[in-house]
């Protein structure tokens, strides 16, 4: 006779719960390619290493088309669309105009996953090991990418806009736009830490720089060098001054020191509910890396709640 141990029952009870609270994202699992396309993983993995050797830039290119493409309608690749005759899509929306980049690197990494398996794996799923992969190949940790996701038909240029939060954005803002898609104060302070790597346009820090009063005044000076007053809207600055190119926590030590690039950076440390945690993480770089990874899975598991899907064979279109 089945006798349920006590340990086995609570086992049992956790797997219904968590089928009860998980229904939309039941699918996802990091095995779900293992069998219809096992070399999946080394594919993106090295699709992403030989971009990363030509440009280092790159992983961090593709960590925001990541974050871009699961905060708008969740991480179906609608990102990755052009626009067509029917649709205006998310690649001109004001957040990815002449911003957002590394489509190509995508649309590599596809030809080579197609050329293994046809047909059987998406985009977002694509983007998502993608995205795992650069911050790991400049310095970051890894994880494990549950997989399952299908592409999107259709992009809302509309939807980019609304849900995607700009660099002016105050500490409740950003609270509550990651809110509305499930993902605490503590994942968001722990996500933003992705801004250790990459590159920000002089028009998106320019106010700061010029106006702000909680900015460490040798960094206002070094960042007005390339960011003038007037013009150069397009001129590029580091988010990270200490180690611009390598995934670290050296994004919170900046804070501390009231070097945040974006108003929104300095936001996470600026006498609010987050300085605690962004104290935290510029001490104990571990804490950082287990909670963006976390925060990463988290943001991974946002899928579209409506519309048609489908394993799309070329990420820029519709099949
Ligand atoms: C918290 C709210 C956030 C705001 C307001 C914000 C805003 C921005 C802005 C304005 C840029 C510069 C774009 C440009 O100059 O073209 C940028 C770049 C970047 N963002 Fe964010 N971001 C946020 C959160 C995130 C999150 C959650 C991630 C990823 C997990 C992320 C990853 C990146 C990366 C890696 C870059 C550099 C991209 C490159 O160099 O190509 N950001 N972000
Ligand atoms: C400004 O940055 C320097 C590093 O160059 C740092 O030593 C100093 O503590 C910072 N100032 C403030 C007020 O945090």
């Amino acid at each position: 006779m089945a006798v349920f141990t006590r340990p086995a029952f609570l086992g049992l009870a956790v797997v219904i719960l968590s089928v009860l609270a998980g229904a939309a994202n039941a699918q996802l699992s990091p095995n779900f390619y293992s069998t219809s396309c096992p070399k999946l993983a080394g594919i993106v993995r090295s699709g992403m290493a030989s971009a990363v050797q030509t440009e280092k830039r790159m992983a961090a290119s593709i960590v925001r088309l990541f974050f871009h493409d699961c905060f708008v309608n969740g991480c179906d690749g609608s990102i990755l669309l052009d626009d067509t005759s029917t649709f205006t899509g998310e690649k001109n929306a004001g957040p990815n105009a002449n911003s957002a980049r590394g489509y190509e690197v995508i649309d590599a990494i596809k030809t080579q996953v197609e050329a293994s398996c046809k047909a059987t794996v998406s985009c977002a799923d694509i983007l998502a090991l993608a995205a795992r992969d650069g911050v790991n190949l400049v310095g970051g940790p890894t994880w494990n990418v549950p997989l399952g996701r299908k592409d999107s038909r259709t992009a809302s240029q509309s939807a980019a806009n609304s849900n995607l939060p700009g660099p002016g954005s105050s500490l409740a803002t950003l609270i509550s736009m990651f809110g509305n898609k499930n993902l605490s104060p503590q994942d968001m302070t722990a996500l933003s830490g992705a801004h250790t790597i990459g590159r920000s346009q002089c028009q998106f820090f320019r106010n700061r720089i010029y106006t702000e009063t909680n900015i460490n005044a040798s960094f206002a000076t070094l960042r007005q060098g390339t960011c003038p007053r007037s013009g150069g809207d397009s001129n590029l600055a580091p988010f990270d001054v200490r180690t611009a190119d390598g995934f670290d926590n050296a994004y919170y030590q900046n804070l501390v020191e009231q070097r945040g690039l974006l108003h929104s950076d300095q936001e996470l440390f600026n006498g609010g509910s987050q300085d605690a945690l962004v104290r935290q993480y510029s001490n104990t770089p571990s804490r950082f890396s287990a909670d963006f990874a976390t925060a990463m899975v988290k943001m991974g598991n946002l899928l579209p709640t409506s519309g048609t899907q489908e394993i799309r064979l070329n990420c820029r279109k519709p099949n």
